[in-house]
């Protein structure tokens, strides 16, 4: 029999411990986000629906980002038990230069759309964190801006080689001048991928008020007040004479660029050049075969050609074909810090990350991206801690299993015959 006695007031008392409220409400937002997922939840709920769309979205069935995601989350973690890691190091070099954590911010088109700070706020938040961020050809601050904001950081350029090529070596020179270190050329972009979201949604740029636009402002009108009352949304390096993103990007982008373009660039830009959006092994080969710097293995955040390779799933082939001193960066699904340890311990120097960073800052702008950076470094050192390693040089392949839900046939029939 359980014995029973009255209630003790002191001891309930003693289980009373209220917190303090928290007065700012964009801190208590962000804090109550614990996953990159939580931080989509907050976005979604702040921004209109076709700007949410625009940046949540990808191409045509959106089976490219679907399962990179997927892959990611069919990792098997091995970990070695009793080897005491009591701090990490989460740094490493990279092209050159140091970066606090093992990921950087991704090149986005439009990013004040998402939320007024925009580029200043991912640069900001970069630079505090220690992290290189990447402005698009297609941003919406200006490369002054950017570097303005992240003086003494790591700033890196994305270049589409555009119809127009003047275009595009000015804002090579330029950001040249204004001291970026990098430049990614972006190669998987010959025409815009189809983003039947934003055509769902009537989504133009500029953004157009219609009934429904404004029936879905009613409940987001702190996004309404950043848009009306701060500089006007464009593009701080092009002009444009309006549409969709798939036809400004069609009108802007040339088919035809090849080798011959790169080697034009490479005269051009005295700093790292790395080729982003590489998806096979010959192409990696190659690349590393014309003396370029590195590869990012990307499929544009499925935004391009949906059904592309999932990059998570090429990089261990690529690694091996390509040697261990070529740098290899990927992107595309990075959710969790756990995605960017499983990817370096598969053979990638680097990551990138691309709405991870874009549902933080429309979360809650400035704070939103460092909401961001601080979720996927806790993730990254809780998980580097459970497998047992105190820096990332020591994790090697025998800590990622791929689960095989995924794997190309082809691929799979090969290697039973080898074996
Ligand atoms: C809204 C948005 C805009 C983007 N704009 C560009 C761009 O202008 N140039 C570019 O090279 N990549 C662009 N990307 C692709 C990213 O650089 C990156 O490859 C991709 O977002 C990685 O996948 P993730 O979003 O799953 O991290 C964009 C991605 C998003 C989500």
């Amino acid at each position: 029999m359980v014995q029973r006695q009255l209630p003790n007031p002191v001891e309930l008392l003693e289980l009373m411990k209220f917190k303090k409220p928290e007065l700012d409400g964009r801190k208590r937002r962000l804090d109550s986000a614990l996953t990159i997922d939580d931080l989509r939840t907050i976005a979604k709920r702040r921004t209109p629906k076709a700007a949410f769309d625009y940046t949540d979205g990808a191409a045509e069935g959106e089976l490219s980002l679907t399962r990179a995601r997927q892959a990611f989350q069919d990792v098997e973690f091995h970990p070695g038990i009793l080897r005491p890691a009591p701090t990490v190091d989460t740094s490493v070099e990279i092209l050159g230069g140091p970066s606090a954590l093992p990921f950087g911010i991704a090149p986005t088109g439009f990013t004040r759309l998402m939320q007024t700070e925009g580029e200043v706020a991912g640069a900001g938040a970069a630079a505090a964190a220690g992290i290189p961020f990447t402005l698009s050809t297609l941003g919406t601050t200006s490369i002054e801006g950017v570097k303005a904001a992240n003086p003494h950081g790591r700033n890196w350029f994305q270049l589409y080689v555009m119809r127009d090529r003047e275009i595009s070596y000015e804002l090579t020179r330029r950001a040249a001048t204004a001291g970026f270190d990098t430049l990614q050329f972006t190669v998987d972009t010959p025409v815009a991928g189809a983003r039947l979201r934003d055509k769902r949604n009537g989504f133009s740029i500029p953004p157009q008020l219609t009934l429904g636009t404004i029936i879905n402002a009613i409940p987001r009108p702190w996004w309404w007040y950043d848009f009306l009352t701060t500089p006007k949304l464009e593009f701080a390096s092009l002009s444009t004479t309006g549409g969709t993103v798939g036809e400004l990007l069609d009108a802007a982008m040339d088919p035809t660029i090849s080798y011959d373009d790169l080697a034009v660039i490479r005269d051009l830009w005295p700093g790292k050049i790395v080729i982003k959006g590489v998806q096979n092994v010959e192409d990696s080969v190659r690349l590393r075969d014309e003396g370029v710097d590195g590869i990012v293995l990307s499929n544009h955040g499925g935004r391009q050609l949906d059904r592309a390779p999932i990059p998570f799933h090429l990089l261990p082939e690529v690694r091996k074909a390509v040697g261990d001193d070529f740098t290899v960066m990927i992107d595309t699904g990075i959710m969790n810090g756990a995605d960017v340890v499983a990817a370096v311990a598969l053979g990638a120097d680097f990551t990138l990350i691309g709405r991870a960073y874009l549902y933080g800052l429309m979360a809650g702008g400035r704070q939103g991206v460092d909401r961001t950076i601080a979720i996927l470094r806790s993730e990254i050192e809780r998980t580097m801690r459970l497998l047992g390693v105190s820096s990332l040089a020591e994790l090697e392949p025998g800590h990622v299993t791929q689960l095989t839900r995924l794997v190309p046939v082809s691929r799979a029939v090969t290697e039973a015959v080898v074996r």
